[in-house]
């Protein structure tokens, strides 16, 4: 029987995501349900830092059908906008739920995609998500990066949180990201993560990149 991964969250464009990459490579995904008042979201300087205390939340929850051989996953993510510093970064979350989309739109808003003289993107952005797994008593950690830019408007349709506003840069034939504005196998078509579906978002995100990189350092199931 395939070993479960529980994922705690609360997101369920998350837990498809997870769903999509994880059934591949022959695990059960079952979301870990914990009320939100048994639960807290540290504001912390890292990404790492809020995952490694949900991973520690996660363990005092372990639901009733949890059997040996499960694992427990959980999975942070924000978005890094370049012109900004890196902001929204930790503060992806409260600026999501404040400002939303069309803030990080308007803050960009003086800046065209590309730099007229050094062909730099001033709209840069990338995503990132650290993804810790408990099994067994051991931790493990896993990191993704998708780089990207920041659309001049949402489009949207699938997806959740910044999806609409965000384009990933083409990936070549291996996968591997390529620069801005250099055409490679795997595209969007300028299109944002909001526009297509979960197994296109699924080629190129920080999340599929960092399950894959946890899951790498474990047996196949
Ligand atoms: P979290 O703390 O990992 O749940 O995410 C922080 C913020 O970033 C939330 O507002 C999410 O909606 C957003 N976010 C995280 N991952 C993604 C993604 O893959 N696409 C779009 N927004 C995301």
């Amino acid at each position: 029987m395939s070993p479960t991964v529980w994922f705690l969250t609360g997101n369920t464009g998350k837990l498809a995501e997870a769903n999509n990459h994880l059934t591949k490579l022959g695990y059960n995904v079952r979301q870990l349900i914990v009320e939100n008042d048994q639960l807290y979201e540290p504001q912390a300087a890292t990404l790492e830092i809020v995952a490694e205390s949900k991973i520690n939340q996660a363990i005092e929850h372990l639901p009733n059908e949890f059997v040996d051989g499960d694992m427990i996953l959980v999975e942070d993510a924000g978005l890094f906008v370049s012109a900004l510093d890196g902001f929204p970064g930790v503060y992806s979350s409260y600026v999501y739920s404040t400002i939303g989309n069309l803030g990080i739109i308007r803050l960009l808003s003086h800046l065209e995609t590309e730099d007229p003289v050094s062909s730099a993107n001033l709209r840069a952005a990338q995503f990132r998500a650290v993804a810790v797994m408990w099994r067994d008593g051991e931790i493990i950690v896993g990191e993704g990066i998708c780089p990207g830019h920041i659309a001049t408007e949402p489009m949207e349709g699938n997806g959740f949180g910044f999806d609409p506003i965000f384009i990933p840069y083409d990936l070549d034939a291996e996968f591997q990201p390529l620069e801005a504005g250099t055409y490679g196998e795997h595209s969007t078509h300028g299109k944002t993560f909001g526009a297509v579906d979960v197994e296109v978002k699924g080629k190129f995100s920080h999340r599929s990149r960092a399950l894959k990189n946890l899951f790498s350092q474990l047996p196949s199931a």
